[in-house]
């Protein structure tokens, strides 16, 4: 495990988990934990091995969200201080988004705005059951910046997206699985569980495939069809070349071979030279 200043980050083979650590100001995003975090993502890239990264809170909150006195209220007076700082969290935001690795909310308790934007980056996310969400910009006189609203309208219905932003009223773990924030609501005491399940059925697929797999999600719900199919053939090749055609060489003759059915499981990769 290696402890940043307001981050621990465990990198156990194919998984890793950022787990902030500011529980007694409940996990506020202050700029040390933005440069963590940058720190936390260039570690992982590092590493090179990891397929899954979960995300998480100490205590009982995920995320307060920006820490509202060290990252705007202090610099405000200084613009390019002001830039600098949220330039810093504005970078992994974007970071984060576009992560090669399979990204994953373990959302534990409270997510108040930027822990919104967090859970919504990322590309699956479990909430306890005790986790309440707001977005509480508009109660201090803005709107959810940052991608906020962005992460926003791309989880929730647009109803529900504009209730939570012009109101911030706050809705329930079980509510954010409702509204596709999070892919499941489970007991607190499963959330543990639930999470090492979803990451166990990432981490035994082809690190390639999963980051191409994102980036043709990304690419193609932005596009019509014809660009998309286009878009489609040439990650195909590209995922062919960089996996030495691992698809057709071990997953296919396998299902050849009737060893497994991909319908139910993944093809077995022990098989394949790392
Ligand atoms: N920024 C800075 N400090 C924070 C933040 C925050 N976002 N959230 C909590 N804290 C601090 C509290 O001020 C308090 O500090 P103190 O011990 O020095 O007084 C400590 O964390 C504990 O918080 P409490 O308010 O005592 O905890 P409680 O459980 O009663 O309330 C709640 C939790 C509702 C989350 C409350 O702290 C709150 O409203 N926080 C602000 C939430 C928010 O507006 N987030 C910013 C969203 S905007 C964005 O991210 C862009």
């Amino acid at each position: 495990m290696t402890s940043l200043e307001t981050l621990n980050l465990e990198i156990d083979g194919p998984r890793a988990t950022i787990e902030l650590n500011r529980p007694d100001k409940k996990n506020a995003m202050n700029p040390q934990m933005h440069r963590d975090m940058n720190r936390a993502l260039d570690l992982i890239e590092a590493d090179g091995n990891v397929k899954a990264v979960v995300a998480t809170g100490k205590g009982d909150s995920f995320s307060a969200g920006m820490d509202l006195e060290e990252c705007f209220l202090r610099p405000f007076d200084d613009p390019m201080e002001f830039y600098r700082t949220n330039k810093v969290a504005l970078d992994w935001f974007m970071r984060i988004k576009a992560f090669p690795a399979v990204t994953v909310a373990k959302v534990n308790g409270l997510s108040f705005g930027g822990g919104v934007l967090l859970a919504g980056l990322c590309d699956l996310a479990i909430a306890s059951e005790k986790a309440l969400f707001g977005l509480s910009e508009i109660n201090f006189g803005i709107f959810p910046a940052g991608g906020a609203t962005w992460a926003t309208a791309h989880n929730l219905p647009r109803k529900a997206a504009l209730y939570y932003i012009l109101t911030g009223d706050r809705f329930t773990g079980a509510q954010a699985a409702e509204y596709g924030l999070v892919n499941k609501a489970v007991p607190h005491d499963r959330l543990d569980a639930e999470t090492d399940r979803l990451v166990g059925m990432l981490v035994n697929k082809n690190p390639v495939t999963l980051a191409l797999a994102k980036q043709v999600y990304e690419h193609n719900r932005a596009t019509d069809l014809p660009a998309a199919i286009d878009y489609d053939q040439a990650k195909l090749w590209e995922l062919s070349r960089l996996t030495s055609n691992e698809w057709i060489n071990v997953a296919l003759k396998q299902f050849e071979k009737r060893a497994y059915q991909p319908g139910l499981k993944t093809y077995q990769r022990a098989e394949v030279p790392s």
